[in-house]
């Protein structure tokens, strides 16, 4: 398989970009409403490191991603036979989905830099209340958005799999392409 996309499917590099950061935000989600929830430091610290590191990864590799399409690929064509207007819904998904990630990973970075959360965590220090800082509360109302973003997203993806039958997950690297 080819490292960019052609016409008919997405090349290797886009594929593990996205499957790694699907990935990756399944493990943030799960670890910061387990962290946001936790009721001892201990618990709440062995939570954070992971969310905060994953989350700085994830931003990375999504400007690696944004420079990657801009620079170096070309997505693949649009299936045959798909409204006007279900193809800019789907872009407009795609477009949030990478403006999520940014603002998401930000308002994390914003909540540890107010919080001194990270200062905490290297120095063993118990780690502060984050109740009270207005950021940390964006990133969770944001964190729940994204939420309801995927599910759309995932919905899309699965409506096309399983009733239009048109191939467009084996494209993304899971099954096999229609001849
Ligand atoms: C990019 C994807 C990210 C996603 C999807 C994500 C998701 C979440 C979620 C779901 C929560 C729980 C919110 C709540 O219910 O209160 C949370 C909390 C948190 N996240 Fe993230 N996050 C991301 C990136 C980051 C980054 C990059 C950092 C730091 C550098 C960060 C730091 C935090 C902190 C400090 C909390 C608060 C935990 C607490 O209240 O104890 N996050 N995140």
């Amino acid at each position: 398989m080819a490292l960019k996309s052609t016409s008919g499917r997405y090349g290797t590099v886009a594929i593990t970009i996205h499957w790694t950061t699907a990935l990756l935000i399944l493990a943030l989600i799960i670890l910061g409403l387990n962290a946001a929830g936790a009721d001892t430091d201990a618990t709440k610290r062995a939570l954070l490191i992971p969310h905060i590191v994953l989350g700085l990864l994830t931003l990375a590799l999504t400007l690696f991603r944004i420079i990657w399409w801009f620079f170096a690929d070309k997505r693949p064509a649009e299936l045959a036979g798909i409204p006007q207007l279900q193809s800019r819904i789907a872009a407009t998904v795609h477009l949030l989905a990478y403006g999520f990630i940014i603002v998401l990973a930000s308002s994390g970075i914003a909540t540890n830099l107010i919080g001194g959360v990270i200062p905490a965590l290297a120095s063993g220090a118990p780690l502060p209340d984050l109740d009270d800082i207005a950021v940390r509360d964006v990133h969770a109302l944001l964190a729940r958005l994204f939420m309801a973003l995927l599910a759309i997203h995932i919905g899309a993806a699965l409506y096309h799999h399983f009733i239009r039958r048109d191939g467009l997950l084996a494209r993304m690297g899971i099954g096999k392409l229609p001849h």
